[in-house]
């Protein structure tokens, strides 16, 4: 949770703020713009350009204070790069570095010239969005508890927390056409709220955010046209989702199940697409306990569950006309007299037995009825699950790809797809019989862990035994990627909301399209 940043669209022509961001191309390529405005400054731009060896490589920038006759009280010039070559993620990744290099100038207002020269194929409309996207997404931080540091006007005196001031709450956009980048941007705007909505529950604190808030939480998006049913303790009990109350059953907090529709498409009846979270508020291991060293960080682990929930706000707010589900088992895994024990077999809602050796495997658990329920009830087209799985998945691909195991080809092919433009990386991992084998328990059906080696593996060939036949479906373990996650120039926050934007544009490239 920030303080909003305000994104308007204006033409090249327009007066820009006292602060302005401009884009040089490699080799000090200038576009018409930013061309005019080094002549009306009468070559101050070039100039400074050459005294400060600045060659618009990408991720460079100079400031001119004071430029002549501009009427401005500074000119950040920002290095594009190859400008032809550039796509849609790296006009993003530019908006939040112009966002950063605003930010670190303490502007309450700045304006940015969404223009470069030999821009390649990429239209000036989607530039413009994608500037505003890149950073409205920079511009997120979590500092709702901060309150005194860089929060001036915060309260400190234990009322409420209050958010802090960031600066800047007005962006500019200017742009060849306004009211074409405006249109281009509804779209990326609500997918951006969506990324901070899954960003802002991964960051809350696990005190804050236990089951029964967190699906206050998705219950609130009623607002914005979202069908939300909770499903509490009793009906989870009816239902047999035994696999995931047994997690539930050591935390004091009771268990919840959110069910999100979204029905967009024309015909209401289409089956929809699906998509189940792992939202386990904290994952403390339960009995088989986790060592103390990072713990905390197990406030995250419902990372799959944020982004199934940002990705149903981004749907429901650009109005997409699709069908779809979003289902999250929110969960607690603590250690107590009423927790699960190692040895316990457990009967899981699709009927097969779970001999649970392991307690710190419990988000597979979760899953496995989650998922059972979502294909008996829907007979979805395919399903897409998105879990804080494993910490091996970390050990194979480390902090910047997600794993996907996938039953499906076509369906992984798509998701691959939409990763590269949204440059969210996916790496494709096994599905094999081989992993299948070792989950075979000798006192029940299945077993929850399948030993050292594989470990994403086996996670995923357990999920499998509750995919009904003939179900596409996908699972991506986001334990690298959801958390902790590598600082880029659109985030700098600790909870990234992984995935909202690659499942928008999975969504958005496959399924929207009369013709599908
Ligand atoms: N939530 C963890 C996985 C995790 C670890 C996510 C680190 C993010 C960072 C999961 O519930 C877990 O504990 N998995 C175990 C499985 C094991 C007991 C088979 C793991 O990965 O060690
Ligand atoms: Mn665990
Ligand atoms: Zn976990």
């Amino acid at each position: 949770m920030s303080t909003s940043l305000e994104i308007t669209f204006a033409r090249l022509d327009a007066a820009p703020s006292a602060t302005l961001a401009a884009f040089v191309g490699q080799d000090l390529v200038l576009s018409p713009a930013v061309q005019a405005l080094n002549t009306r400054s009468q070559g101050q731009l070039l100039k400074a350009a050459e005294a400060a060896e600045f060659k618009g490589k990408a991720k460079t920038s100079i400031e001119i204070l004071a430029p002549q006759k501009l009427d401005i009280q500074r000119l950040v010039l920002i290095g594009a790069g190859k400008s032809a070559s550039l796509e849609e993620s790296d006009w993003a990744a530019l908006g939040g570095y112009a966002l950063g290099q605003i930010t670190a100038r303490k502007s309450a207002e700045a304006s940015v010239l969404a223009e470069v020269g030999a821009a390649g194929d990429t239209k000036p409309d989607v530039i413009a969005a994608n500037l505003a996207f890149g950073a409205l997404l920079r511009h997120y931080s979590f500092k709702k508890y901060l309150t005194k540091k860089g929060n001036e006007e915060g309260s400190g005196n234990g009322a409420e927390p209050k958010p802090a001031q960031d600066g800047i709450t007005k962006l500019t956009i200017h742009c060849p056409d306004p009211d074409k980048a405006r249109a281009a941007f509804t779209h990326k705007q609500a997918v951006a709220e969506g990324v901070i909505f899954a960003r802002d529950l991964v960051n809350e604190p696990a005190n804050v955010l236990g089951p029964v808030e967190f699906a206050d939480r998705v219950k609130e998006l009623e607002r914005i046209g979202l069908e939300v049913e909770i499903l509490d303790e009793e009906q989870l009990t009816e239902l047999k989702m035994n696999t995931l109350l047994s997690v539930a059953q050591g935390s004091v907090r009771p268990a919840r199940v959110a069910i999100m529709q979204w029905n967009g498409a024309k015909s209401k009846r289409a089956k929809p697409l699906a998509f189940v979270g792992k939202g386990v508020v904290f994952d403390t291991g339960g009995l088989s306990m986790k060592p103390a060293a990072g713990m905390e960080d197990m406030k995250g682990d419902m990372g799959g569950a944020a982004a199934v929930v940002g990705l149903m706000y981004a749907l429901a707010e650009r109005k997409a006309p699709v069908n779809a589900v979003g289902a999250i088992g929110i969960v607690e895994n603590m250690p107590s007299g009423s927790a699960i024990r190692p040895g316990d077999i457990v009967v899981s809602m699709s009927g097969q037995t779970v001999e649970n050796l392991n307690t710190d495997a419990e988000g597979r658990l979760v899953l496995a009825d989650v998922l059972w329920y979502v294909q008996e009830r829907f007979k979805p087209r395919f399903v897409i699950d998105l879990a804080t799985l494993t910490g091996a998945i970390m050990v194979a691909l480390g902090k910047d790809f997600a794993g996907l195991f996938a039953n499906d080809d076509k369906l992984a092919d798509q998701l691959l797809a939409a990763s590269k433009v949204t440059n969210e990386k996916l790496w494709r991992m096994p599905l094999d019989k081989s992993y299948d084998k070792l989950m075979d328990s000798k006192n029940a059906d299945v077993k929850n862990i399948g030993g050292r080696w594989g470990g994403a593996c086996t996670a995923a060939a357990f999920l499998n035994r509750f995919i009904k036949k003939d179900v596409p479906w996908a699972h991506l373990d986001i334990a690298g990627t959801a958390m902790d996650a590598t600082k880029s120039e659109i985030n700098t926050s600790w909870g990234s909301g992984w995935g909202v934007q690659l499942l928008d544009r999975f969504v958005a490239d496959n399924f929207e399209r009369s013709d599908k």
